[in-house]
């Protein structure tokens, strides 16, 4: 791994023998973006990459005989103003009213390792040789602002993270009124965008779409989350990239606030692309000494399809975003008690909840909304944060102990950044929330939005969160979030300063996590927001794990869980298996399918255990069996291989396989039964070809069992019988394949 700098041509090249990544500084002392892709030879002499071609109507840089105009230069960080009529990657405003600047290469500073920003979420080092950083520093002679920005290249990952930061030196204050976190450009257009859209109860379902020339966006800008309805990434794809072959470059936000993912393609047929903060109603005021840091971008290269990409985000994100207690630990197996009984529980009926899950085998018994204050609906008491003794006599803490004293953990859910109107807290602080004086306050789910961009209002929750935490055992938090931003406005901020307001939000956000995981270490937080509204990387390098979406209807999971894989790791995605008929949608799946498709996350279940037959409990307590041997498999030791995709197909299909091949779990699912259809056969992928495994699977109770060499499981697949999938049941049925490397004398003749 290596950041070069060649002295003549001032070129950088950043290189890990598996990516490269190119620019240079131009004659006018800007940066031109030379090339990201597969790992190239490095030379000096990259610069003749340059269009030096004299174009009509082109704005020209340099005093002539120049011909370098920006328009049709490819930029590292463009700036508006002076020829470029694409979007740039920051707008400064300064004193006189201009937004003009010319940030010029000053120098540059190679650092082994990787610095982490203050107050953001990041991936980082554990050893300062796993990467390299360079940072280059630019300057805005007039408005004498600094720009510095941060390229690590990890030894381990095609992956680069970028983000930049602005230093005011003058005397002058400036305004960024755009300051995104990284600009890649292409030098063609020929792309499929990839995107992960949705809304509550269908987040992250795979689109796709050609570039076209222009502008194309994913963004949020609902000010509390990145949102259900796009996540913070996007991925360029050449036509033909399927899921193991084709180029694909994977970028996203470590961010959970508004963002903005862009591709812009010019009419010379180059593609721009851009993603940081949402400009829009972003402000940032910068007087002399200030500085601000972006968010920081990821940016992956894959020539072997987007199942390398992911499982490069994958391994990044679990190894080196995620942090602490729980990164490498098995995730408890739990019981929550929202779908069983919404608000409607008492202690005892908690008890027992708790009791019947402990003896099937569950970890940790999570007590979900409504414990506290005077809270039987959703329309009072968010900021009452004690516990309602007419519904738990004994208190969080007696009720903790009381179900620690069976054996298994307590977890507790809470919404801290929300109040309702009918609330002690409200009454007592109504200039707390978000709005604007005098103007109509909108709400959402009875519930206003407090002004985390206010330091006070975040120390006072945290006091409060502090205290339930110290005073009980708790072992897991759920820190839900429910709804979006309005009026986003706030009293404490003067006027010039309202477009801070929104990414403080998010800072306050990130403050709380950070004293709450520093404080108790231990405790397993795990993120929510309306179901899976705030699943994005920003989220993970404080809680480990996040809820996944409100819908757990077992074929609809398929597809959102499908689709958060793109970026997300197994071991963050919180999945559960709910009762019949499923509460959101009304449709029945068998408890097996449920089982089958939450294996692949953290599993629990979210349902009245005391309701279900002799017969059902006793396939509950052998799921949970199931999930205890195969969850470090599936959480930490495995990568991820999806075979079939459920936007495409009637089926879906994937494989988890160990890291030494040797052990793996397949997941065949499919949506409607088909009379005397086509031959299905599921290809496997990620084994090792030469290997013998022997193949297990439980159909309709009765073991069938084979054995194949790895490269047959890939290349022919495995048969799946239609009349199998008729007998177990036909519509949203499933088959998990247990598979592991025998040795060739083990072997017997295939048996199916
Ligand atoms: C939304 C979450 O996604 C649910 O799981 C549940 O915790 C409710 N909020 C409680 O209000």
């Amino acid at each position: 791994m290596t950041i070069i700098f060649h002295k003549n041509s001032r070129v950088f090249h950043l290189t890990n023998g598996k990516i490269s990544y190119i620019m240079r500084v131009m004659e006018n002392e800007q940066l031109e973006s030379i090339y990201f892709g597969k790992c190239l030879n490095d030379r000096d002499g990259f610069e003749y990459q340059h269009e030096a071609v004299s174009r009509s109507h082109a704005a020209i840089a340099l005093p002539e005989p120049s011909v370098l105009s920006m328009q049709y230069t490819a930029q590292e960080y463009p700036f508006a103003g002076t020829g470029d009529y694409r979007s740039p990657a920051c707008t400064v405003l300064q004193e006189n009213g201009s937004r003009i600047s010319n940030f010029r290469y000053v120098s540059f500073d190679i650092e082994l390792g990787k610095p982490l920003p203050e107050g953001l979420p990041a991936t980082y080092c554990e050893e300062s040789e796993e990467a390299e950083t360079l940072i280059i520093h630019l300057k805005d002679d007039i408005s004498e602002t600094e720009l510095h920005l941060f390229y690590t290249i990890f030894r381990d990952h095609p992956a680069i993270a970028r983000h930049a930061e602005f230093v005011q030196n003058g005397s002058q204050a400036v305004y960024l009124e755009r300051a995104l976190s990284a600009c890649v450009e292409f030098k063609d257009c020929d792309f499929e965008m990839l995107q992960l859209s949705g809304a509550w109860a269908r987040e992250r379902y795979i689109r796709k779409r050609p570039l076209e020339y222009g502008m194309q966006a994913v963004s949020s800008m609902t000010g509390t989350a990145s949102s259900a309805e796009e996540n913070p990434f996007i991925a360029l794809k050449r036509k033909e990239t399927t899921e193991n072959q084709g180029e694909v470059w994977g970028f996203s936000l470590i961010y959970s606030g508004n963002f903005l993912a862009a591709a812009e393609v010019s009419t010379f047929d180059m593609t721009r692309v851009l993603i940081g903060i949402n400009p829009e109603s972003f402000t940032w005021k910068l007087m002399q000494g200030n500085t601000f840091a972006t968010p920081e971008a990821v940016m992956v290269y894959s020539d072997q399809g987007l199942g390398t990409m992911s499982r490069v985000y994958h391994k990044l994100y679990r190894s080196r975003l995620v942090r602490g207690y729980w990164r490498d630990r098995p995730r408890p197996i739990l019981l929550n008690n929202w779908e069983g009984t919404y608000f409607d529980f008492n202690e005892q009926k908690i008890l027992s909840m708790a009791l019947d899950a402990r003896n099937l085998g569950v970890e940790l018994f999570v007590l979900d909304d409504g414990w506290f204050g005077r809270r039987n609906t959703d329309r009072d008491s968010l900021g009452d944060w004690y516990c309602n003794r007419n519904k738990i006599p004994s208190g969080i803490d007696g009720l903790a102990e009381k179900i620690e004293a069976m054996g298994i953990r307590f977890g507790l859910w809470i919404e801290p950044e929300m109040v309702n109107e009918d609330s002690d807290f409200y009454r007592a602080h109504p200039d707390w929330v978000i709005h604007v004086p005098e103007r109509y306050r909108s709400h959402s789910r009875h519930q206003y939005v407090l002004d985390f961009s206010r330091k006070e209002v975040v120390d006072c929750i945290h006091g409060i969160i502090r205290k339930i935490l110290s005073e009980a055992k708790i072992s897991y938090i759920k820190w839900d979030m429910n709804r979006y931003m309005t009026e986003p406005y706030s009293i404490a901020l003067p006027a010039d300063r309202q477009g801070e307001m929104m990414h403080r939000y998010i800072l306050g956000v990130y403050d709380l996590y950070e004293k709450l995981t520093g404080e108790f270490p231990e405790i397993l937080f795990e993120s929510c927001a309306s179901g899976g509204a705030r699943f994005d990387p920003g989220m993970l390098y404080y809680a480990p794990q996040a809820w996944c979406s409100d819908d757990t209807d077992a074929w609809e999971r398929c597809k959102i869980q499908y689709g958060t894989s793109m970026v997300y790791p197994l071991s963050a995605i919180g999945s559960h298996v709910s009762t019949v008929p499923n509460h959101q949608l009304a449709r029945v799946t068998p408890l097996r399918t449920r089982a089958n498709i939450a294996y692949f996350g953290t599993f629990g279940y979210e349902l009245v255990i005391g309701n279900m037959s002799a017969e059902e409990k006793d396939a509950v307590r052998r799921q949970i069996a199931f999930m205890k041997k195969y969850r470090e498999l599936i959480q930490t030791g495995s990568d991820l291989y999806r075979l079939r995709s459920p936007f495409e197909h009637n089926e879906a299909e994937w494989i988890v396989v160990s890291k030494d091949r040797k052990k793996a779990l397949a997941l065949f699912c499919q949506k409607s039964n088909r009379v005397n259809g086509s031959w299905l056969r599921m290809k496997l992928d990620g084994l090792e070809p030469s290997f013998m495994y022997r193949v297990f699977a439980f159909i309709d109770e009765g073991p069938r069992e084979f054995t194949a060499y790895g490269d047959e499981l890939m290349k022919i697949g495995i048969a799946i019988d239609r009349v199998d999938l008729t007998v177990m049941g036909g519509d949203y049925v499933s088959i998990l394949y247990e598979i592991e490397a025998v040795s060739c004398a083990d072997a017997t003749p295939a048996q199916i």
